[in-house]
């Protein structure tokens, strides 16, 4: 039987999931406002005018601390437990070194991000991510980001389903649709600034 403490975490883990899942649609979806420049300047100006930033980036900040220490701590738990891997997941198994080093990158690039988003003059946002996805490096970077969120969200979502007992074809794909049209809603502001205004 699972510890309850364990239990416990891993509700606590799932809910900062839920948050940081929810604040990702509403970032994209707000950066897609960046197709009409003044609905995301004067979006930019009132987020940015207040405390609301500052919550959601404590929130988000707190929401992937108890996100990566619970995610080490089950891990830790499930090797001590388990000598011997899944059968399904044998097949494709993804090396545990290559798992770790996209984690390591992803929370590297949302530090990064946040740091980046910290210098820019947030009266005028528009011009910030302009200027910065002229750099080739940067649209790689990102677009690098993008693909590690991509596999991460894909890889969690489908397992939380198959704990709820859901592993039909179609819940599957609803996963991969919804992730692709997530990360490549955030993935064309870099791609049109490069490609459309250079
Ligand atoms: C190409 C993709 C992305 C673009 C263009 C973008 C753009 C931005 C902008 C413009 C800001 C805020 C600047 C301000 O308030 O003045 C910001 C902040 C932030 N972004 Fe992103 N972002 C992208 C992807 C992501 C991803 C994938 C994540 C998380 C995995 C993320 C997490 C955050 C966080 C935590 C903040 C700080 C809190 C906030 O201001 O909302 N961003 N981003």
């Amino acid at each position: 039987m699972m510890k309850p403490l364990l239990q416990v975490q891993k509700r606590t883990m799932a809910l900062a999931g839920v948050l940081m899942l929810g604040y990702l649609v509403f970032h994209m979806l707000s950066n897609l406002s960046f197709f009409t420049e003044s609905t995301f300047t004067s979006f930019y100006q009132w987020y940015n005018g207040g405390v609301i930033r500052w919550l959601v980036l404590l929130v988000i900040v707190a929401s992937i601390f108890i996100h990566v220490k619970v995610a080490f701590r089950i891990r830790a738990v499930n090797a001590q437990a388990r000598t011997i891997d899944y059968a399904k997941h044998d097949k494709f198994k993804i090396p545990a070194p290559f798992v770790t080093a996209s984690i390591i990158f992803l929370l590297a690039f949302i530090i990064i991000h946040v740091i980046q988003s910290l210098l820019f003059d947030e009266l005028n946002v528009y011009n910030e991510l302009t200027s910065l996805f002229q750099s080739e490096l940067m649209v790689l970077f990102y677009l690098a980001g993008l693909f590690v969120l991509t596999m991460h969200l894909q890889h969690s979502l489908a397992n939380v389903l198959q704990t709820l007992g859901k592993t039909s074809v179609s819940c599957h794909s609803l996963v991969w649709i919804g992730t692709l049209a997530l990360t490549g809603g955030f993935a064309l502001i870099p791609l049109t600034i490069y490609f459309g205004m250079s």
